[in-house]
């Protein structure tokens, strides 16, 4: 089960590795906090059932996280991806899929957590960007970490050319780790993650 807030690509990459039986993992739903982003497109053109919670039409923010738990549940699944989802769930979603909601960040975390990686990245002058896939937890982007890729910072980079080199890397590493954590046992230890195979 993905979430989405944006454009997809993260998403377009899962459905495209998700396409040979041997990868291990299938998306059952994509589900979005918005109508009308390309992600929506790109999983309906696969067929695959979405839906959208918006947090505008509810009167509270607990109230939306509930429903918002209560569509992901309908669709059972094992692993729920946050890619480019960019509302923060709240308690009663954790509940339900903590330890197995996943989320993509293109930053090296713990450094620039927030929706601004690339550009903090780039501000403060390192020579080195990347992105994060990790566990969700109640904090912004703090949770356990499971794969992390780094990609260079040029001379010449525009927040908009180092967030495409990110995004880059982050697919690919997205990709991998997904079907690796669908074929092969897992488990966390204190922060650390790992992977039995
Ligand atoms: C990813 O780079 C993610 O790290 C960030 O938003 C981007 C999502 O892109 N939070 P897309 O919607 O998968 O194209």
């Amino acid at each position: 089960m993905v979430l989405i807030s944006g454009g997809g690509s993260n998403l377009a990459a899962l459905l495209e590795a998700a396409a040979d039986p041997g990868y291990g993992a299938t998306v059952v739903a994509v589900g979005a906090d918005r109508p009308g982003c390309a992600g929506l497109d790109i999983a309906r053109a696969a067929g695959i059932p979405t839906f959208v919670e918006r947090l505008g039409d509810h009167p509270d923010r607990d109230t939306w996280d509930a429903a918002l738990t209560h569509a992901v549940a309908e669709h059972a699944p094992d692993l729920v991806i946050s890619a480019g989802f960019l509302k923060l769930v709240g308690a009663r979603f954790l509940a339900e899929f903590g330890g197995r909601y996943l989320n993509t960040h293109n930053a090296l975390l713990p450094a620039f957590p927030g929706i601004h990686g690339p550009r903090e990245a780039l501000a403060y002058g390192v020579k080195l960007a990347g992105a994060t896939l990790f566990v969700v937890d109640e904090g912004v982007d703090t949770g356990v970490i499971i794969a992390q890729c780094a990609v260079p910072v040029l001379d010449d980079d525009t927040e908009e050319s180092l967030t495409e080199r990110i995004k880059v890397a982050e697919r690919v590493q997205l990709v991998e780790y997904t079907g690796r954590l669908a074929r092969h046992p897992w488990r966390v230890e204190g922060r650390r993650f790992v992977i039995d195979g």
